[in-house]
């Protein structure tokens, strides 16, 4: 839905100058493109972030939430409406609990969160050292790397749930939740969030750890960002394009279509590996889309396989370009 002024006018009144309009989003993208949001909300604390959302669920205002900005690619023309950007970080650990457990806001960097418990001794989080994104994002993502992912820690996480007050009204209401882990329904890199099947935010996760020694836990993380550094090139990009299809790998499906190295714009498909689509420091998300849909035409003609995208395509995407 466009916001009429009438609508803008609505949210001035409720978030007054916090609301800023016309805000560059590239930058708070890990592939660095993307258009400006037409109206723009920063949310510091989980507890902002709550009253944020509640507020523009109760004005019915679409919105989006941007966390770390790794698995999304926005459109060039922006962003319609509000993008609420997640800044809610603060962390807690509970190292003599049993089991020792980190509690955090959902806009902290997960990929720091690791590091943090491993200057701990607090060991789990070894395969996440190099994740970019926020940990909302892999608990809403399922975010994985070397055979675990995020599900595999999660004990609890805290949910503002939209649901309906009273069918017969259809009017609803924003109520805080505990989910354990069963209650994200989760598969490879997906969640019932993911799926969209539910209208929730997550606010903040515990995740369980393990008793161990820094050192220890810090040669496991370097083992496997050693593996990371080899495998995995540098640079601005969205992290993994496509999921992989069942019984195969999409880097694998595009190195054999012979399509590493191809380039469209200022985009190029890594020579290193072929899930990973990188900004050579011109691109436009226009660009990164020609290139996913070469990607995926190739492969299907080639192998039969259809690639299904890992990451969301957010924004305003003309028909024919997403
Ligand atoms: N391969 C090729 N050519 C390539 C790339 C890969 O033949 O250009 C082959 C590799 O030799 C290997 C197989 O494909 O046999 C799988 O490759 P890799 O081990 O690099 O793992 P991946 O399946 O491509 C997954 C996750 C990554 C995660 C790594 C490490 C997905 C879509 N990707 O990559 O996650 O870091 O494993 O565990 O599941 C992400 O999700 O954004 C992400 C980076």
């Amino acid at each position: 839905m466009i916001p009429v002024s009438a609508e803008i006018s609505k949210l001035q009144q409720k978030f007054g100058e916090r609301l800023q309009a016309e805000v560059a989003l590239a930058r708070y993208t890990s592939a660095r493109v993307g258009g400006p949001a037409e109206l723009l909300l920063m949310a510091n604390s989980a507890k902002e972030l709550a009253e944020m959302i509640s507020n523009l669920w109760e004005l019915e205002q679409p919105f989006l939430i941007l966390g770390g900005g790794s698995n999304v690619l926005v459109a060039d023309a922006g962003v319609r409406g509000v993008v609420v950007l997640n800044r809610a970080r603060h962390v807690r650990f509970s190292e003599h609990s049993m089991p020792p457990t980190v509690w955090a806001e959902s806009g902290a960097n997960f990929g720091l969160l690791a590091r943090q418990a491993a200057a701990r001794g607090l060991s789990g989080l070894e395969w996440a050292a190099g994740i970019p994104g926020s940990l909302g994002g892999a608990v809403v993502g399922n975010a994985g790397a070397f055979g675990a992912d995020l599900s595999s820690n999660l004990i609890v996480a805290e949910i503002l749930h939209r649901i309906p007050a009273m069918e017969a009204t259809g009017q609803h209401i924003a109520r805080r939740e505990k989910w354990s882990k069963e209650r994200f329904g989760y598969e490879y890199r997906s969640s019932v969030l993911k799926r969209g099947s539910e209208a929730a935010v997550v606010l903040s996760a515990k995740l369980r750890l393990m008793n161990s020694t820094p050192d220890a836990v810090k040669a496991r993380m370097d083992e496997q960002t050693a593996i990371r550094h080899r495998t995995q090139p540098p640079g601005a990009s969205t992290g993994s394009m496509f999921k992989n299809p069942p019984g195969d790998y999409a880097g694998r499906l595009i190195d054999a279509a012979g399509l590493k190295g191809t380039q469209i714009g200022g985009v190029q498909i890594s020579p290193l590996h072929g899930n990973f689509f990188i900004n050579l420091g011109n691109a436009t998300a226009s660009d990164f889309y020609r290139l996913v849909e070469l990607a995926r035409n190739t492969v299907a003609d080639k192998f039969g396989i259809g690639l299904e995208l890992e990451i969301q395509l957010v924004g305003e995407w003309l028909v024919g370009e997403g």
